[in-house]
């Protein structure tokens, strides 16, 4: 495995997702244990990306339970069908937030959210997880962070699949 992650502060979003999904694959090459490969695709897409807040939730009995994150803390524990990762788990669809204060049922982890991605994992065309990504700036994402994080979500389906 890689064990540092060397992304071009000043390049552009894609350039930087360009860089850093490939280093993603030699974090987590031979390793199988998925909390230990979440835990470092959350600190690297945080600090690669420069992100608020990253963090996975996975769905257990209709809930769904913070996982590795890096960030502030977080609610640990969302009833399906609630907030955006819980409409994510719902719906089975990604959604972009540009302003979290005009998403109905929206859960404030911190005041500092402004805008937020959210991207499920399904197996077996059931959501098992999300992937969800704060930003402290309105409007941070867009069809470019919903492009790759899909990517990243289905390296993180082999991952899932072989732990
Ligand atoms: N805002 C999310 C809750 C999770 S935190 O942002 C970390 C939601 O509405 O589901």
């Amino acid at each position: 495995m890689t064990e540092q992650i060397n992304i071009n502060l000043s390049a552009d979003k894609k350039t930087k997702y360009e860089e850093l999904l490939p280093q993603i694959d030699s974090l987590v090459e031979g390793e199988s244990d998925l909390i230990a490969n979440l835990a470092n695709i959350a600190a690297a897409l945080k600090y690669g990306l420069q992100f608020f807040w990253v963090g996975f939730y996975q769905v257990k009995s209709k809930n769904l339970v913070l996982g590795p994150f890096q960030g502030p803390v977080a609610c640990t524990r969302i009833a399906e069908g609630k907030g955006v990762c819980g409409t994510v788990v719902k719906s089975g669809e990604a959604i972009i937030v540009p302003d979290v204060n005009l998403f109905p049922g929206h859960i404030s982890c911190n005041v500092e959210t402004k805008s937020e991605i959210v991207v499920p994992l399904k197996i077996n065309e059931k959501v098992v997880m999300v992937l969800d990504v704060d930003s402290e700036l309105p409007a941070n994402f867009d069809a470019v962070d919903l492009q790759y994080l899909q990517k990243l979500m289905s390296r993180i389906e082999t991952l899932w699949l072989i732990q």
